[in-house]
């Protein structure tokens, strides 16, 4: 219980400087800080970037296999449930 409560007041922590799946999960990581990218083999992912990517289109492509991608297919489900919350903080930056 006390590592529960431990782990609850991280997230809290973490929650007062920006909380959004795209950092939980490390995308931010290849794809940059607001999915901005500085490395030319990860492509940005933001809005302001590529207006016409659809985010949640290309994640339930890698997740199903329609789209193959070693690094993405991997990637892909860990945001299941997700997308859209992704998409909406991408479609922010
Ligand atoms: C280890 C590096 C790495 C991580 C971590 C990573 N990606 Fe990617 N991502 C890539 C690469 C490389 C591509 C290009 C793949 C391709 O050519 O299809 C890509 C492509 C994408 C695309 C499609 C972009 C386009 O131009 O069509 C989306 C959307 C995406 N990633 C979202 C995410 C999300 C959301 C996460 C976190 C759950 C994530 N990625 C984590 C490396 C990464």
């Amino acid at each position: 219980m006390k590592k529960v409560l431990l782990a609850a007041s991280i997230v809290l922590s973490m929650g007062s400087v920006q909380a959004n799946s795209f950092d939980a999960l490390g995308c931010s990581g290849c794809h940059g800080a607001g999915g901005k990218s500085a490395i030319p083999s990860y492509p940005s992912l933001a809005k302001s970037v590529r207006p016409n990517l659809d985010i949640v289109k290309a994640l339930k492509d890698y997740q199903s296999g329609a789209r193959k991608n070693a690094t993405m297919n991997a990637m892909a489900p860990m945001a299941a449930g997700q997308e859209q919350a992704i998409a909406d903080y991408l479609a922010g930056q």
